[in-house]
């Protein structure tokens, strides 16, 4: 058990049906602290740099479109395993095949729009925090 930091973002399809401030309470009720948050939206070329571990991927060119069709909300979590418990709190990637009470279940509409994503390790948590934000913007 460490305290660790962790990337999460919430996707379109939740910025759309105005559910940021309810995914939020469910980190939060969980003991995970937002350390760092913001609205913004990508362009075409940093959805396509920051999923580029999938470009072999069939459904690569999708999920770029997808990622930068609406706004996102990417943020820091802070706290007790951040890593994995993000995870469990998220759920199993595709909605269909994940546990009652996590939010790709309750809000997730297929497996792409599945509203939030979350660092799959400690490494990656590391790049992908780098990728969205400077040190100015980490208030621990
Ligand atoms: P995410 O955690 O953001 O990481 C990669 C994303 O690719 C994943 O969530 C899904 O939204 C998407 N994804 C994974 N598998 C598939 C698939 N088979 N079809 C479409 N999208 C997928």
């Amino acid at each position: 058990m460490s305290i660790q930091k962790t990337l999460s973002i919430i996707k379109p399809d939740a910025t759309r049906r105005n559910l940021t401030g309810n995914i939020n309470a469910r980190f939060e009720r969980a003991g995970l602290q937002i350390i760092a948050q913001k609205r913004l939206r990508l362009t075409k070329l940093q959805a396509e740099k920051f999923y580029e571990v999938h470009r072999e991927r069939a459904f690569y060119d999708s999920l770029c479109d997808y990622m930068f069709s609406g706004p996102i909300v990417v943020q820091i979590l802070k706290g007790e395993d951040a890593v994995a418990k993000n995870r469990e709190i998220m759920g199993a990637t595709n909605p269909a095949n994940a546990e009652i009470g996590t939010i790709r279940r309750d809000f997730g509409e297929s497996i792409e729009h599945n509203s939030v994503h979350g660092s799959d390790s400690q490494e990656n948590a590391e790049i992908e925090i780098r990728f969205f934000f400077s040190e100015l913007e980490i208030i621990e």
